[in-house]
């Protein structure tokens, strides 16, 4: 039976990620820093990963085969750069050459002035953030470059930050000139447990093959969810922000690499309105 170690399996991703593994038969341990209520599968591990002795021992006890490393500080975390950059270095020293580590990195690493951006493009970051990902993405074996991971419930960022908005009354104020290539967490984790059965090494673009603005991406998502984006959502210039503006991935590699199907928001939400027959109707 494989291992694995689950960073960040409290987080949006992580936890989607614990979930899909357990349910291949995997042993999963969940990995988590401060928040053990929201891991939903897998043992659940308390460790900072920036403590190099703390780590070393759930390496051991764990033994993984493969180490899906999601985790990320906040990003108003003092030193950001530090910790993620010692986090991955922790990993990639403490673990035996035999284990794979599969790292998170973010279309943040690059300015948003060249797109679409090849899985080989250098980074160019504009941000902390982009360049502590830069960085990182030279120490593991596998590199995922990945953009806005939404879901269609509360649980993940890019729907909480909009509902919480709307319950207090407020409008959602959405860039219109902004683009990503946003990734359902669903599409994104079956990808990420492929891709850990591959002999593939490098860095791959694991995202969604039609960039969106990031009005559009909160528009269908609340649309999915039954709420009026008409009523709540407002557009707005991302111009004057310094915001990378086009961050689209070329996603092509991976489409010939991987089975999973790397979907569309629209085909994300008609799937997940298929497993969800409590979601709104489209028809
Ligand atoms: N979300 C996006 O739209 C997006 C876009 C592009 C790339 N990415 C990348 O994708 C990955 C997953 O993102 P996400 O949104 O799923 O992350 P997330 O929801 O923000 O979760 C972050 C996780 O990291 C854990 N963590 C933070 N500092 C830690 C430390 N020192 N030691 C141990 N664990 C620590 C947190 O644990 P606790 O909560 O328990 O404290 C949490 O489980 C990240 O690497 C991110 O950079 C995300």
């Amino acid at each position: 039976m494989k291992r694995i170690l689950v960073t960040g399996g409290s987080g949006d991703l992580g936890r989607v990620l614990c979930r899909r593994a357990e349910a291949l038969g995997w042993e999963v341990a969940a990995a988590y820093l401060t928040h053990a209520n929201r891991i939903i599968a897998g043992v659940p591990i308390q460790v900072d990963l920036t403590d190099r002795d703390a780590l070393n021992e759930v390496i051991d006890q764990v033994r993984p085969d493969v180490v899906f490393h999601t985790a990320v500080p906040p990003i108003t975390t003092p030193n950001l750069r530090q910790a993620i950059l010692t986090a991955a270095y922790n990993l990639s020293r403490l673990c035996p050459k035999t284990t794979r580590l599969i790292f998170l990195s973010s279309d943040m690493v690059f300015d948003g002035t060249r797109p679409p951006y090849k899985d080989d493009d250098p980074p160019s970051p504009l941000s902390v953030y982009g360049q502590a990902k830069a960085e990182m993405e030279m120490i593991g074996d596998q590199v995922v470059r990945t953009s806005l991971i939404y879901d269609f419930q509360a649980g993940n960022k890019q729907v909480d930050w909009m509902l919480e908005k709307i319950n207090r009354g407020e409008t959602v104020k959405l860039y219109a000139d902004e683009y990503r290539c946003p990734i359902w967490v669903e599409t994104l984790a079956e990808a990420l447990i492929e891709l850990s059965e591959s002999m593939f090494k490098g860095i791959l673009n694991i995202a969604s093959p039609e960039p969106m603005t990031r009005l559009e991406l909160g528009w269908k998502i609340l649309e999915a969810m039954g709420k009026d984006p008409e009523v709540h959502i407002e557009a707005i210039s991302a111009a004057t922000t310094g915001r990378p503006a086009d961050l689209t991935l070329d996603v092509g590699k991976a489409q010939l690499l991987l089975k999973t199907k790397l979907l569309s928001v629209d085909e994300a939400a008609a799937q997940w309105r298929e497993t969800h027959p409590q979601a709104p109707d489209k028809s």
